[in-house]
């Protein structure tokens, strides 16, 4: 069994995240995640919030918070809601870790001593109104490239591309929006990519051809275009601090490394967390994920597409330039973008909806399945009301809600609370098995390869499965003419309800976990069991045995109403506003 490393983009401090945020990082590894643990394989699961650089001091600077109190409050915040959504990380740290501080330093220490690091004096963009440098985001305007005019300082949103401040053309200030802006002269460090390039290539050639054409393509367009040495620390009061016993000048001078430096090096600095957070008794050995890690260690990261860049090549760089066997990535799975009506998630203008605010509205299966059943994988896609209450209607609540409670109930009306007996399996139950096999190993064979939404449309194919086979017994009609032929329908769906149980749960598990404890069992006992479901189990349908208790669980998935919708709509700013 491989030992499964997988990564999430880490969110950014400054705020609660939207859906699109969600859909494109952290759901989908948890959806991995869940499935290959419940495959017996060794799953660590790592994420954490980006603390540090110009939007964690500018949410702070806006919250009226010193930005070390702001993050620690805004840590648990981010925390309590992905709880909420059931992500299953096995550690969620923070950036500003005593852990990644020290790890970053190291990393920087390597480089230099590598040669992979100079000093240079730069010429950056200061603000007289705001009396500071103003690095990345702490600088706006218009993007040199697509013509974006919110374009940030480090990077363009609308085209993804990586800026330097100094390439905005109508700069301004974040702070105060001031255009009263002078370039200065500074030092700062600089990571001589231009060094690595052959390296990274090589690196991207070995492994890039595995992963999905979006991740690939980003990283060789990057690679294309050249790889130019960047600053690596910024003048900002919030960060990992340049190592003084290397740097006494610049250390002195408060300079701290630039967010993106030290963010990705937080995968290792959140392992390290997790394994001293460790219960006493308990070993948890980080290295071995990561220092000279073995064959058998595969290591996955999920992100959006803007993301791509950081990760397969300046992350990689990083990594190559230390000269250390740290772990690289081996599977890059990339989203693009969900959109909202076809526009952007927005927070500023309030438009589409933030994870807490879903939560409140309805619990997170709905959202967990109807996102990765539209996730942005091949092309962006969109966010309507209607569609998303048209696959909760018909999937979760009729295809796989209303079979569970129409089988459970009728069974409990008829022959009790115990699963019956009946007909021993006939041609028809024969064909099903068949069936539930198959449409089984095409589900496990998307979910192997990460392919979220044709794994759904399996997941669904397996729902539909039991229902068409429901319709063509009618057990409400066996029963009249002969009960030991209902009995056998209704054991035999009930056997469906405990597979659902199982293979559901990486996309739903507040309602599988209802599923498996409709039907009581010793708590070794398979019905208890989230233990995947082999090709001969699937084939046989008889997990749950005829004389074993169950229950009827409440309603697995209410409908969205014509109300809901309208209200829904107008308050979240949808098409019809
Ligand atoms: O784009 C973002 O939301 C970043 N905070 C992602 C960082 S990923 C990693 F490298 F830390
Ligand atoms: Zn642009």
């Amino acid at each position: 069994m491989a030992r499964h490393l997988i990564t999430s983009a880490l969110p950014y401090i400054n705020g609660i995240k939207h859906l699109g945020n969600m859909v494109g990082s952290m759901l989908p590894a948890d959806v991995y995640s869940r499935y290959l643990r419940q495959r017996g394989h060794e799953v660590l699961f790592i994420c954490a919030t980006d603390e540090h650089g110009t939007p964690a001091e500018l949410a702070a600077q806006e919250a009226g918070l010193p930005v070390a109190e702001f993050c620690t409050r805004a840590h648990e915040a981010q925390k309590a809601v992905y709880d909420g959504f059931g992500l299953s990380f096995d550690f969620f740290g923070r950036s500003s870790s005593p852990q990644n501080r020290e790890i970053t330093q190291e990393i920087a220490r390597e480089l230099q001593r590598n040669g992979f690091i100079e000093e240079r004096a730069i010429r950056q963009v200061y603000s007289n109104a705001d009396g500071r440098f103003l690095p990345d985001r702490y600088i706006v305007g218009t993007c040199p490239h697509c013509g974006y005019d919110k374009a940030r300082g480090d990077q363009c949103e609308n085209c993804t591309r990586v800026l330097d401040p100094t390439d905005l053309l109508e700069p301004r200030s974040a702070i105060s929006g001031s255009a009263d802006l002078e370039v200065r002269e500074t030092k700062h460090l600089f990571l001589l990519q231009s060094k690595l390039t052959e390296e990274v290539e090589e690196w991207i050639s070995a492994h890039g051809d595995d992963w999905p054409v979006l991740a690939s393509s980003i990283a060789r367009k990057w690679l294309t275009e050249g790889l130019q040495d960047r600053s690596i620390t910024r003048d900002l009061e919030w960060g990992v601090p340049v190592p003084a016993d290397v740097w006494p000048e610049l250390a002195a001078a408060g300079k701290v490394f630039y967010v993106w430096f030290d963010a990705p090096i937080e995968y290792i600095g959140a392992t390290k967390e997790w394994a001293d957070a460790a219960p006493a008794g308990q070993l948890r050995d980080w290295k071995s994920w990561w220092y000279e890690a073995d064959a058998t260690v595969r290591y996955t990261e999920f992100m959006a597409k803007d993301n791509v860049p950081f990760h397969t090549v300046m992350f990689p760089a990083t990594i190559l330039g230390s000269r250390r066997p740290w772990k690289k990535v081996d599977y890059v799975k990339a989203f693009n973008w969900l959109t909202y009506y076809g526009g952007k998630f927005s927070t500023s203008q309030k438009r589409g909806i933030f994870t807490d605010v879903a939560l409140e509205l309805l619990p997170a299966d709905y959202w967990r399945y109807f996102l990765m059943a539209h996730a942005p994988e091949s092309d962006d896609s969109s966010f309507t009301w209607d569609l998303f209450a048209g696959v909760v209607n018909k999937d979760l609540a009729d295809t796989l809600g209303n079979f569970v409670n129409r089988v459970l109930s009728f069974s409990r009306k008829r022959f009790g609370d115990h699963v019956p007996g009946g007909h021993a399996p006939g041609e028809a139950e024969q064909r099903l098995g068949a069936q539930i096999a198959d449409l089984l190993a095409e589900y496990e064979a998307q979910l192997d390869a990460l392919n979220f939404r044709k794994a759904a449309q399996s997941l669904r194919a397996l729902w539909s499965a039991g229902n068409a086979y429901l319709d063509e017994k009618a057990p409400w009609l066996q029963v009249k003419t002969d009960p030991e032929a209902a009995a056998l329908t209704l054991r035999t769906a009930m056997n469906l309800i405990h597979l659902y149980a199982v293979v559901s749960e990486p996309f739903i598990p507040t309602a599988a976990a209802a599923m498996r404890g409709a039907f009581a069992s010793a708590d070794d006992a398979p019905a208890a069991s989230r233990r995947w479901v082999s090709a001969a189990e699937a084939r046989a349908l008889d997990l749950v045995p005829a004389g074993t208790a169950f229950t009827v669980p409440p309603v697995l998935f209410a409908k969205i109403t014509d109300e809901d919708l309208a209200a829904w709509t107008v308050r979240f700013g949808g098409e019809s506003a």
